[in-house]
């Protein structure tokens, strides 16, 4: 069975990338009621050596997103846990496990998790491995392109395959480049030679030109976006609809919906000032969707408000004056 499958007009398979801090249940919620992508993945749960894994699987509610399906993303350095964990997720209704070898997050490399599982690919191996054998749903690995360096690039590639991933996800800047340099394409396209398996390309789609760019260049089998849904909220209907040889212009009522599914998504419990700046978090990506409304972004972000009633009263005008997500070529 293909499991990225494209749609009847030959759009490929689109995934929601999974975003620690910006990506969470509200906007994955909020992202779900605009729809136009075929599967997410949940940011990463951390596997720590002998964790309790009954609990934390508690964390992941695979229909979250119904009729959307969610995977979940396991991070963690030991083959042992890592494989429990894998156990207790299946249980819990995961159509899919993705094994997080990307994170640059030094807590997290400094436990060997993340992207330091690039360092050595027998590592990579021995982890991806154990998850493949303890579950029997499809096991894949979101992976960037090396540590410091490019230098083992082929041999991960290899190593992920050969644990029996089923895809691979690709996200091609190393550890070290963090979110700088441009993410290297070609580096999709060797590793659609090397491997078997099918690869996702991943990394700085903004518009469709870009989606029909990597697709092009790399010859990627689907598309994974992260930062772009963000900014653009309807980036993958965008997409979808080029493929259906129409276009897709939002509506401010579109918008609204979004925006309103993000808001009841706020844990009520949770202080005013913290729902605040999850807003202004939102808004700073929505914001940089064209000029006009780049200009206003930083007095958004330095704006004083007490609670959301008033935080949404200033910007939605702005927003409502500036819709229109011709989306930057840069972030
Ligand atoms: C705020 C933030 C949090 C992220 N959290 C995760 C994560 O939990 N797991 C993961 O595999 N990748 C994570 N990523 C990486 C993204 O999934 C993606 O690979 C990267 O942003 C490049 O894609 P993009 O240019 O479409 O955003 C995160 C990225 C950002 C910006």
């Amino acid at each position: 069975m293909n499991i990225l499958p494209q749609d009847p007009n030959g759009c490929p398979y689109l995934m929601l990338a999974p975003m620690e801090g910006v990506g969470d249940r509200c906007f994955r919620k909020a992202m779900a009621t605009v729809g136009g992508f075929d599967e997410a993945i949940a940011d990463f749960l951390r596997v720590p050596k002998n964790a309790h894994v009954e609990s934390l699987a508690l964390a992941y509610q695979s229909n979250e997103l119904s009729p959307i399906p969610l995977a979940a993303q396991l991070m963690g350095s030991e083959p042992e846990t890592i494989a429990a964990m894998g156990k207790e997720i299946e249980k819990r209704g995961a159509h899919h496990i993705n094994l997080n070898c990307g994170c640059p997050s030094n807590t997290v490399t400094g436990r060997g998790a993340g992207s330091s599982l690039l360092k050595e690919p027998s590592s990579l191996y021995e982890v991806a491995k154990a998850l493949v054998s303890s579950v029997s749903v499809p096991v894949t690995i979101k992976m960037r392109s090396g540590f410091d360096d490019i230098s083992l690039f082929k041999e991960n590639l290899l190593a992920a395959e050969e644990s029996g991933a089923r895809y691979i996800i690709l996200h091609p800047r190393t550890k070290v480049d963090g979110y700088g340099p441009p993410a290297r394409w070609d580096l999709i396209a060797e590793a659609k030679s090397l491997l078997h398996i099918p690869v996702v390309g991943n990394g700085d789609i903004l518009n469709v030109q870009d989606a029909l760019n990597m697709l092009k260049t790399t010859r990627c089998d689907a598309l994974m976006i992260g930062r772009g849904s963000v900014i653009n909220p309807f980036i993958f209907h965008e997409i979808r609809a080029h493929f259906a040889g129409t276009s897709y212009t939002p509506s401010w009522e579109n918008l609204a919906t979004y925006l309103d599914a993000y808001t009841a998504g706020l844990i009520p419990e949770v202080a005013d000032r913290i729902k605040v700046n999850k807003l202004k978090q939102l808004m700073g990506f929505l914001f940089k969707a064209n000029p006009p409304l780049l200009e206003l972004r930083q007095s958004i972000l330095t704006s004083q408000h007490p609670d959301t009633t008033t935080f949404l009263a200033f910007t939605l005008p702005l927003l409502k004056k500036g819709l229109a997500f011709s989306t930057p070529n840069h972030i």
